[in-house]
């Protein structure tokens, strides 16, 4: 399974501004299977556990206040080169620096708020799905 699934979060701006329908129509429409999808809401102590790696970063305190605000829908997709693929596909991290068309780019709006998350290793996004989602979801 390793190097053919991602992980992905539509964050609560996107989810709240009504962009689920659209980003995940694009999604679909780039060849990604949707291996596993819910709606749910972090708690401050949730997100701040699935961005331990970040604990020690200056914006670890306003990533995990805003990805505990409302909403998510975390997603499990299929594609080959899963991870590096949707990388691309999303866009660089500053909105304001992603390349024309892509997610962030459209539907992004600042750093914290940039629309969707995705896996950046096969590792992490074993460890993602793990966190989300328990084995007879995802098969
Ligand atoms: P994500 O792909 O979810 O992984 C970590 C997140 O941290 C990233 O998207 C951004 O939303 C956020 N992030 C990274 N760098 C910064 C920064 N300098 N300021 C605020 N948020 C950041």
């Amino acid at each position: 399974m390793t190097g053919t699934i991602t992980f992905t979060m539509i964050k609560p701006s996107a989810f709240s501004a009504g962009y689920t329908g659209n980003i995940l129509a694009k999604i679909e429409a780039a060849g990604y299977k949707i291996k596993a999808m819910k709606k749910i809401s972090l708690s401050k102590e949730q997100a701040g556990h699935f961005y331990e790696m970040h604990k020690e970063r200056p914006f670890y305190e306003e990533l995990t206040n805003f990805m505990s605000s409302g909403p998510i829908v975390a997603a499990i997709l299929e594609k080959e080169n899963a991870v590096e693929s949707f990388r691309k596909f999303i866009g660089a991290t500053d909105p304001a620096k992603a390349d024309e068309g892509t997610i962030r780019k459209l539907y992004g709006k600042n750093l914290s708020e940039n629309a969707v998350h995705g896996s950046d290793s096969d590792e992490s996004a074993q460890r993602e799905a793990g966190f989300f989602f328990s084995f007879l979801e995802m098969v």
